[in-house]
């Protein structure tokens, strides 16, 4: 089938809830996808991060491909061999005791409600239902419904209420407003570290500082939402090791699952974790033993150290060469390591028309809030790679 005709099927029998380029790929290989007519893109998106170690990372499908020959699901029925290493070791590196797998990232952000509200309850005496939560605005956690219940994304939330209450949005970055709003019934801060859908925000420095100073005070939960920030995409394993912050709860996912499962978690401490008992909460498929040994495999690779540093060292070099275009079509550039949103000049058109053009030109991006572009290839990208991508985009800036 050709381009076209994909396109017209998917019209047809998918439903409508993305608007996708007009590339149909076909195959990926390492930074690399080809669609259906041969033709090569070099990919800067990376599925949101979910791939980070690259298409069909060998390390990882060679694990993949031997646990396929093994056993697959059990379901949380049974103990199976892969999930206790997985977790032991995941919780390792993020210096907690427990980990509750799940599969999407939406998953482990409800996972993670629900978790901090039980502790709420059980741990600091909150009475049952009054629970709240303060998030911050312009956050992005996924779509199920009560995620969009604290979203302020008119798209994502229009016709889906009744909503989740329960939630207090804050200005993303602004530690007092969140200490105006934490009262005696507040469970957890929820946060991005690094606003990702937002458009790659990057706090002030003294604000997940002050957030984790807060939280400790106040005897409130800080929950760092790393699913699209964390596992190496800023050059260190979690966006909050740039500021030296440990918060009380990890939510992972993305890059967890290695680019072919969705693995998610919930990682903390047995004290958090420890509310949860049999019945209260759970997944057919979370943490079965296909998953598992891909997670572990990752966690492997992440405690090699060499996806951060290749993310940082390369990450500088992709924001040098962005910030060159400020004034030639760029109004500003942001983010850390190989994760850069870009702000267009609207003159030059939407972000959309220049993803559009960049992929003509065979470079693949993401557009997010109307001009803004986000740069976020695999983590196995090259130099070359880089400045080949970086050219493309001036290029099309400059109309050519
Ligand atoms: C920060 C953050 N949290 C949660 C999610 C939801 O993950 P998923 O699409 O796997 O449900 C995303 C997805 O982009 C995300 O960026």
């Amino acid at each position: 089938m050709t381009v076209l005709e994909h396109m017209t099927i998917d019209e047809r029998h998918v439903a409508r809830n993305y608007a996708p380029l007009p590339v149909v790929a076909a195959s990926a290989d390492g930074v690399w996808i080809t669609d259906v007519a041969g033709r090569r893109y070099l990919d800067c998106l990376a599925a949101y991060s979910a791939v980070n170690f690259g298409h069909r990372n060998p390390e990882i499908t060679a694990v993949a491909h031997a646990q396929l020959d093994t056993v697959t699901l059990v379901s949380r029925a049974f103990h199976s061999d892969r999930l206790g290493p997985f977790c032991a070791a995941l919780a390792r590196m993020c210096g907690k005791e427990m980990v509750l797998p799940m599969n999407t990232g939406a998953e482990a952000v409800e996972s993670g409600i629900k978790v901090a509200r039980k502790w709420g309850t059980d741990a600091k005496g909150v009475p049952a239902g009054r629970a709240n939560i303060v998030v911050a605005q312009n956050n992005f956690h996924g779509r199920t419904t009560t995620i969009v219940s604290f979203s302020d994304d008119d798209t994502a939330r229009s016709g889906f209420g009744p909503f989740t209450p329960g939630f207090r949005s804050v200005p993303f970055g602004d530690a007092g407003a969140v200490a105006a709003a934490i009262d005696e019934n507040t469970v957890a801060v929820l946060l991005e570290p690094i606003q990702g859908e937002a458009g790659i925000i990057v706090p002030p420095d003294d604000f997940l500082p002050g957030v984790r100073a807060l939280c400790t005070e106040r005897n409130v939960l800080m929950i760092a939402d790393e699913i699209q920030s964390g596992l190496a995409r800023t050059g260190r394993t979690f966006a909050c090791d740039h500021w030296d912050v440990v918060p009380d709860m990890y939510l992972l996912g993305k890059a967890l699952g290695g680019g072919v499962v969705p693995v998610s978690a919930v990682v903390a401490d047995e004290e958090i974790l420890g509310v949860l008992h049999p019945g209260e909460h759970g997944s057919t498929f979370g943490g079965n033993p296909l998953a598992a040994a891909v997670g572990s495999t990752v966690v492997a690779m992440l405690e090699r150290g060499e996806y951060q540093a290749r993310s940082a060292e390369l990450g500088a070099l992709l924001h040098t060469r962005l910030a060159e275009l400020c004034g030639a079509g760029v109004l500003a550039v942001r983010g850390k390591g190989l994760w850069a949103g870009v702000d267009i000049d609207p003159r030059l058109g939407t972000g959309k028309q220049i993803s559009v053009r960049l992929a003509e030109r065979g470079v693949l991006v993401k557009d997010t809030h109307g001009h803004t572009l986000r740069f976020a290839p695999p983590l196995v990208i090259t130099a070359e790679e880089i400045e080949w991508a970086v050219a493309q985009f001036a290029a099309v800036l400059a109309g050519r």
